[in-house]
């Protein structure tokens, strides 16, 4: 007896259906989708309890006839591509002709549709899958779907859907998605009879980040404005280091529009971020790239969520470069802000201005030489420049002894501090905390972490070092030999030449075994052996793809550390005014080899509001 038996159309397409249509959200992006492809200029969506009850999506695009629209609902029925090759060059979002069919074989479906000089529209109504009216309709151009009651004979998916909240957030993140990929489209989302947003059709890219998410995120942003390499062109804004999220909900990424998501490109993204992005954090980026179609597959997942490139390598390359082009440019452009001269407003008192109660936690040096906190009042008070000490032009500045040690205590550093403010436009306030400088520029407070600032300078010099001359290398009283399993033995092997370059003087002594007999001058390790496995699963967890310098960069970020300033040592005026300036010549300043933020700026606007003089 045969076993086999054709499913009946309807069972077929819900099994279609239970790829294509997940959840309600899943719904929303298909019918955006194809609002899309039907080059409509705004979209309405209307959803009820989550989207469970109730999925509208209103268009003005062209619409169809009613042969079309009845074709529409066909399963493998689609208008955007004709054969095997057109395939290969999907330059539309749909191209399955699988939406509309699975998504009306598991609701109740009701599809009206008009084009522009039609006399009449057509009215759709399908439940379950089988057509049940067609009938003249009369809405204006363009076309409008309306799911109802999703899943409701297919209990056992309406079971795994999640709170009517849930559904919500998930719909209008992939709404966001959609905003964001195309910002010429006008959007909006009226959610149980609330207007949640209503986008009008922007100009660019910018004016929809900031109608969706504020002006102050777009503010944190920085236009990506890199050389287009080998035909792929990647724009948009990504997020200034220092700025990032604990999920990976604002990293967006389209790939000629389409919103997808790729392994390939998220680390990608995280390595042109490398020392500026925290552990564990995600950046934030609209990064469009856009690329010839024929040279990304987008027919590799059944929601269409990911793409396969030809080439992943040259990708991934211009990604990174990209990113890191855009750093590179937001940081000196970052920089001549920061050093914008000071407003220096009102006078000061010097009595008026608050001691830093630190006075009185850090008992006073007997010496001249002081610790910062006591500078407090004398450095603010230097903006009342009529108070200090007239400085004669032309030199008299020269004079300043170096070391900053004089008798004359406060006067000096008073002078020393306007020397500096004029060089750099920055004003040291004082230290909170025995950690925290604070400083006063154009925009208002800026509070440094010297822990942090101290690593970040480490780390560069200790990479340029390394670039130019290599990094110097301390002999070990007695070369040292350890063993590795098979798969680190193969990665050393690898390496080797790398490892050598970065100060490690390492060669290979048997199988799976290997001898060191130098290590970088600034490393003071005690069990060199037990030092050698750390590193090796430190980079090799930092990628395949590293380079000489990247991974030198990794052992430097990860060793930096413990030679840096700790939090609580207590530093004199002129290295904290060293470490300043230090940090401002620093390629990245604004944060630490691990991402962490070097310096946090509360503008004035922040303190106006924060004091209620500004709502
Ligand atoms: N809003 C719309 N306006 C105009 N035509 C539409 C609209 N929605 C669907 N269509 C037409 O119906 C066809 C079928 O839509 P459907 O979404 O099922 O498949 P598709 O978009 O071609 O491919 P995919 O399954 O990948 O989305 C489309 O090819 C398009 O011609
Ligand atoms: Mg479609």
């Amino acid at each position: 007896m045969s076993r086999i038996r054709l499913l009946p159309e309807t069972v077929a397409s819900q099994v279609a259906a239970g790829e294509v249509v997940e959840r309600p959200a899943s719904v929303v992006k298909e019918l955006i989708e194809n609002s899309i492809d039907a080059g409509c200029r705004k979209i309405d969506v209307v959803i009820r309890r989550g989207g469970i009850s109730l999925v509208r999506v209103i268009d003005d695009g062209w619409g169809m006839d009613r042969d079309d629209a009845l074709l529409s609902l066909e399963r493998h029925a689609t208008s955007k591509i004709r054969s095997a090759a057109d395939l290969q060059a999907v330059a539309t979002l749909g191209f399955r002709g699988e939406a509309l069919p699975s998504i009306a074989s598991v609701s109740r479906f009701r599809l009206t549709t008009r084009e522009a000089g039609a006399v009449a529209g057509t009215e759709i109504v399908v439940n379950g899958g089988k057509i049940d009216i067609v009938r003249d309709g009369g809405e204006a151009p363009g076309t409008q779907v309306e799911v109802r009651s999703l899943f409701y004979n297919l209990p056992a998916r309406r079971k795994f859907l999640r709170s009517e909240n849930t559904e919500t957030r998930n719909i209008e993140h992939q709404i966001h998605l959609q905003a964001i990929g195309h910002p010429d489209v006008g959007f909006s989302l009226l959610r149980d009879d609330r207007m949640l947003f209503q986008l009008p059709p922007a100009t660019t890219l910018a004016d929809r980040i900031r109608d969706l998410y504020g002006v102050e995120l777009l503010g944190r942003l920085v236009q990506i404005s890199a050389v287009p390499s080998r035909n792929i062109r990647v724009g948009g804004f990504i997020g200034h280091a220092g700025l990032s999220r604990q999920t990976k909900s604002q990293q967006l990424v389209f790939v000629n529009g389409r919103a997808i998501e790729s392994g390939l490109l998220t680390a990608a993204i995280r390595e042109g971020y490398h020392t500026a992005l925290m552990k564990g954090q995600f950046p934030v980026t609209f990064l469009f790239l856009e690329i010839d179609p024929a040279a990304v597959d987008v027919n590799v997942h059944p929601a269409k969520r990911e793409v396969r490139f030809r080439d992943p390598t040259t990708v991934r390359e211009a990604i990174v470069d990209s990113i890191q082009q855009t750093l590179e440019r937001s940081r000196t452009e970052w920089k001549e802000k920061f050093r914008a001269p000071a407003i220096a407003s009102k006078p000061v008192q010097e009595k008026t201005v608050p001691d830093l109660t630190l006075r009185a936690q850090t008992p006073a040096p007997a010496e001249i030489h002081r610790e910062l906190p006591h500078l407090g009042p004398a450095v603010a008070g230097g903006i009342d420049r009529a108070k200090t000490p007239s400085v004669s032009p032309g030199g008299h500045t020269d004079r300043l002894p170096t070391p900053l040690v004089d008798s004359s205590g406060d006067a000096v550093v008073r002078q020393r501090s306007q020397q500096l403010a004029t060089e750099q436009q920055f004003q040291i306030i004082g230290v909170l905390s025995k950690l925290y400088v604070l400083m006063e520029n154009a925009d208002g407070l800026v509070l440094v972490d010297q822990h942090a600032a101290h690593e970040r300078i480490l780390f560069e010099e200790l990479r340029r070092r390394m670039e130019e001359q290599g990094v110097p290398t301390q002999k070990l009283l007695l070369p040292q030999t350890f063993d590795v399993p098979p798969r680190d033995a193969d990665w050393i092997e690898r390496n080797i030449s790398i490892l050598q370059k970065m100060g490690i003087g390492i060669e290979s002594f048997g199988p799976g075994t290997f001898k060191i007999d130098s290590l970088p001058g600034f490393l003071s390790v005690s069990e060199p052996a037990q030092f050698m496995r750390k590193v090796i699963d430190d980079l090799k967890s930092a990628g395949n793809s590293t380079s000489p310098m990247r991974l030198g960069e990794e052992m430097i970020a990860k060793t930096v550390c413990r030679h840096a300033v700790k939090a609580n040592d207590p530093l004199r005026y002129p290295e904290i005014e060293k470490l300043i300036r230090d940090l401002l010549d620093c390629d990245l300043p604004y944060c630490c080899p691990h991402g962490r933020p070097t310096m946090i700026q509360l503008s004035l606007a922040e303190l106006e509001k924060k004091f209620g003089r500004k709502i």
